[in-house]
This record gives structure tokens, sequence and C-alpha cells, in this order.
């Protein structure tokens, strides 16, 4: 995907504010610090377009970058950040569950699991809501730099069992750090959007 324009147009805190222009989003959804943010600034080629952190945490607005004039990318506030109340935690999953479940423009949903780990219960949660949505939905597994070539089959083969995943539910494996996966994700977005129009 050959990327003529990235810009930030908003950093929402509420549905009032979520743009009304119509192009098809999709948006970014996993633990905190997953590397969502690293995802969106490698499939746009910017360095700093999102903000990223090392430490979990960082997003905590939905924001929508828009691409060509065409889509927009949506960076999603993190699950699981330990640092967060209580009440934080729901006020949090309900603003972006009313997001992924209320939100008409959204065409696709990326599942951004850590290819290291198996998933976590709240990852598990998470998948178990998606398979109910009815929206299109893609895994992606993160930071594959630091896992060896050889041992990706079985680290995403580990990821599909622990969620559980249907056989229909596509899984990639992404590294912001090297740009490996990025012409793979690119291409299954392109090709869930012209299903759509
Ligand atoms: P929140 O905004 O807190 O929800 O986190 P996030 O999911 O947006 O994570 P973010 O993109 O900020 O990345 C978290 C940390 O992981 C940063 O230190 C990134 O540099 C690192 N990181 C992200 N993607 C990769 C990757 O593909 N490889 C490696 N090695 N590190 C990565
Ligand atoms: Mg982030």
């Amino acid at each position: 995907m050959k990327i003529i324009s990235a810009k930030c147009i908003i950093s929402a805190v509420g549905p009032d504010q979520y743009p009304d222009t119509g192009y098809p989003e999709i948006a970014m959804l996993g633990r905190s610090n997953v590397g969502k943010s690293s995802l969106i600034n490698s499939l746009c080629a910017r360095r700093a377009l999102a903000r990223t952190s090392g430490r979990p945490g960082k997003t905590q607005t939905i924001n929508y970058f828009a691409i060509n004039e065409q889509l927009y990318l949506v960076d999603l506030p993190g699950y699981g950040y330990a640092a967060t109340s209580k009440g934080k935690h729901r006020e949090w999953g309900e603003f972006i569950t009313n997001y992924l479940r209320d939100r008409d423009m959204l065409a696709l949903i990326v599942h951004l699991i850590d290819l290291r780990h198996e998933p976590m219960k709240n990852d598990k949660n998470a998948s178990a809501w998606l398979m109910r949505l009815n929206i299109p939905y893609v895994i992606v597994g993160t930071k594959a730099d630091k896992i060896s070539r050889g041992k990706r089959p079985a680290h995403i083969a580990a990821i599909r069992k622990g969620l559980m995943l249907p056989a229909h539910v596509p899984s990639l494996i992404y590294s912001s750090e090297t740009g490996e996966g990025r012409n793979e994700l690119w291409q299954h977005i392109r090709s869930v959007l012209s299903k759509q129009e």
C-alpha cells in the first residue's frame, strides 16, 4: 500500500467526536503495550504518527488516522492496564465496547496478541466477545522480531488454540520493528474493504 497521506484527525473522548466523513474504519484492539500504536506507525510507514511508549497505558483516547483520504486506522486504548482504578476500567470498557459494537463505519477489527506469549485471560475474553460481534476481525501476533522464524508457526498455533479461534478467522504475524507482515496485513485490509463495497 502506497501511503500518500496519513493524518491524525482527532483524539476522541466520546462518540460525538467521531468523524462523519464516512470512510471505513480499521480498529486496533489489544492489551496495553502489545504494540497497537506502533503497528499503526508501521502500516503508515511513519515514525511517530501515533504515540508509543515502553510503558503500558499510553493511548487513552480513540485516535483516528486518515490514510490516503480513503480509510481510517483507529488506535484504541489497551485493556489490562493494571494501574487504572476499577471505576476507570469499567469506564474504559464501556467506551471501547460501545465503539466496537455501535460504530457503523467499523469494517475490520485487528486483534493484537503478543506472539511471544500464550493469550491471557483478558485476551480470551476479548476474543470470545469478538466472535459474537459479527464484524470481520483478524488476529495479529505482534513483536515477531523477538521470535525466531522457525518457532513462529508454533507460537501462532498456540495463540489460535488459546483463543479457540474458529478456522475462518485469519491470523497473521507482524513486526513493527522490521515491517514484516506489513504487506500481508494491508492486503487483508484491502480484501475486506473490497468485499464491503
Ligand atoms: P497502549 O497505548 O498502552 O495500549 O500500548 P500499545 O499497544 O499502543 O503499544 P505501543 O505501540 O506503544 O508499544 C509498546 C512497546 O512495545 C513500545 O516500547 C514499542 O517500541 C514496543 N513494540 C511495539 N511493537 C513492537 C515490535 O514489533 N517489535 C518490538 N521489538 N517491539 C515492539
Ligand atoms: Mg497505544
